[in-house]
């Protein structure tokens, strides 16, 4: 059970499985009244009969309509939301000239386009409340270029860098803003991201559980942490990676992915 946490409601996006679900059953301990957002709506309508106070909101965050309609929910003044969680994004490994370049494109719609929009819509609505969280979901990844996985390295690089600057622009409204960065996590993101190989690819030490990252991402948006990096490993690869010549850096990260 985590320490109280202090969100009158929460909206979170990738609530269908994984980092998401995990975030959505934490909350539920604690009975916050929730908003869940996913395409898979048999998925969310199975984990709201399982908790107290989950409105389900069916939406693909790649669409116009469905990136609307849930900017449109975190404005609502009559139902405010009090925690917005960014958390839906995918990935997609291989040699960067051989991926298909409208998944691609997917993948930049969901990472940057949609989180910046749902960010927008939550500092809008929290910042004249004086009061609001806001926690994006990002990664490790975003500390370094990751050939193989270039695209998203680069999404995940702009979330952490776009999450930081709001962090230091709000600080003195009394709304909290943080970078949740996990490492390995299991997740289906492997799955996903045709990156099933990292499963035997790296030891089980290096592996953690998306209920573990969910606790440490919910304690450090209430600290108002700018970075949250789950698991003493990631941390201390952050400090690494931060003091690493860049160069060496992008050779390391090239051999890690062959
Ligand atoms: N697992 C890891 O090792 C790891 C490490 C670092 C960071 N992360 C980040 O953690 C976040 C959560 O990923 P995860 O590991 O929990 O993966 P996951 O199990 O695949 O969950 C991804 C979630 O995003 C939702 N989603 C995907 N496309 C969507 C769309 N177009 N519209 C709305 N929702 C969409 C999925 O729901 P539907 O398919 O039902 O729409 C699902 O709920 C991602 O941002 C990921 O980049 C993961």
């Amino acid at each position: 059970m985590s320490p109280r946490l202090p969100f009158t409601s929460a909206l979170v996006t990738g609530a269908s499985s994984g980092i998401g679900e995990a975030l959505v059953r934490v909350l539920g301990e604690q009975a916050v009244p929730q908003v869940v957002v996913a395409r898979r709506g048999d998925r969310l309508e199975a984990l709201a009969a399982s908790l107290p106070s989950v409105e389900v909101l069916v939406a693909d965050l790649t669409s116009d309509n469905g990136l609307a309609r849930v900017a449109a929910r975190i404005a609502s003044t009559a139902e405010p939301i009090d925690l917005v969680v960014n958390n839906a994004g995918f990935g997609t490994s291989g040699n960067f000239h051989e991926l298909d370049p409208d998944r691609l494109d997917r993948e930049i719609r969901l990472n940057i386009a949609a989180l910046t929009r749902l960010s927008h819509a939550a500092l809008a609505a929290m910042v004249p409340r004086g009061r609001g969280y806001l926690l994006n979901v990002s990664s490790v990844a975003s500390f370094q270029p990751a050939p193989k996985l270039a695209v998203y390295a680069a999404t995940k690089a702009y979330v952490t860098n776009v999450t930081e600057s709001l962090h230091e622009e709000v600080r003195r409204s009394g709304v909290h803003v943080t970078a949740l960065c996990p490492g390995l996590t299991r997740t289906e993101f492997q799955q996903v991201s045709n990156s099933e190989s990292y499963a035997a690819q790296y030891p089980s030490f290096a592996w953690m559980s998306a209920e573990a990252v969910a606790r440490t991402g919910l304690a450090d948006v209430a600290r108002n942490k700018a970075l949250s990096v789950p698991g003493a490993m990631y941390k201390g690869l952050g400090l690494v990676t931060g003091v690493t010549p860049r160069g060496l850096a992008r050779r390391l990260s090239g051999l890690v992915q062959r």
